[in-house]
């Protein structure tokens, strides 16, 4: 793959009173990248994504998305608006408006972020149900979908901002694990297509499958990345081969893996 970075993370620092979330991490992304992050619980893996859409603020470093540099403490508001047009986020729990349908959850952006008429943003959200094998609800509300169908609705919903980038925070953990393939199915579908992913997952399966680079974060810095082969089958660090091994008994997809 070509370096196209559309994401530069430099020196990232955040802390939350004594304890070091974020402890210089570096990372770049490449457009069409798919990039997975892997770590124990409170590592910094949400913290991390959730700087990257101006979410979060950080201390010190430098976090630049799409030639715009979104700075410490978000001193810079303009930026702050470009930068969360081209990036979207997936949450564990969907966040759908609930007086909404589906579809209208869908043509929010369309209408409000880029300015679409009505019309224009109800074609546009019914074009991204059928990418996400939905459409047939787009006149339910989410209440009445399950929880696998909710999250497509979301990710059909962050779609429709047409970002540059795509983040996903654990999106398939608070989903029964029958619905969790349908997510995954529609998530590697985007990745195929070309779409720039950061996904936070405990799903290793989809890590080795679909990623093009796996990055294991351990107290808030970067200890291991590499291609999926590489970390799962010649990871460098002892504690990479002790966290994928663990974490193996999480995985619903069949392991061949761990
Ligand atoms: N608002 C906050 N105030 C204080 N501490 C926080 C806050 N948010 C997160 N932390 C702490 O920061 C650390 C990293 O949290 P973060 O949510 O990024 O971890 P994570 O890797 O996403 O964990 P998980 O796998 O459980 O989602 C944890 O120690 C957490 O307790
Ligand atoms: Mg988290």
């Amino acid at each position: 793959m070509s370096e196209n970075p559309i994401v530069q993370i430099t020196g990232l620092h955040k802390h939350y009173g004594p304890v070091h979330v974020l402890d210089g991490i570096d990372l770049s992304v490449n457009v069409g990248e798919v990039v997975v992050i892997l770590g124990a619980s409170g590592s910094g893996k949400s913290t991390l994504i959730r700087c990257i859409n101006g979410l979060e603020t950080y201390m010190s470093g430098q976090l630049n998305v799409d030639g715009r540099e979104l700075l410490p403490l978000h001193n810079k508001l303009r930026h702050l608006k470009a930068v969360r047009e081209e990036v979207g986020m997936v949450f564990q729990q969907f966040n759908l408006f609930p007086h909404l349908s589906v579809l209208e959850n869908v043509a929010l952006a369309p209408r409000k972020v880029r300015g679409r008429t009505a019309k224009e943003a109800e074609t546009i959200a019914m074009k991204l149900l059928e990418r996400v094998h939905i459409a047939e609800h787009a006149r339910k509300y989410p209440s009445q979908l399950s929880g696998g169908q909710q999250q497509r609705v979301a990710i059909a919903r962050s779609l429709a901002m047409e970002p540059k980038v795509l983040l996903f925070d654990e999106p398939t953990s608070a989903l029964d694990p029958e619905m969790v393939g349908e997510v995954l199915d529609v998530m590697r579908e985007l990745a195929r297509s070309g779409m720039t992913m950061l996904v936070v997952t405990h799903e290793m399966g989809f890590a080795r499958e679909v990623a093009d680079r796996v990055v294991l974060i351990h107290r808030g810095k970067i200890l291991e990345e590499g291609p999926p082969e590489q970390m799962f089958d010649h990871p460098k660090h002892e504690r990479t081969r002790t966290f994928l091994r663990s974490n193996g008994s999480r995985d619903r997809t069949p392991p061949n893996l761990v």
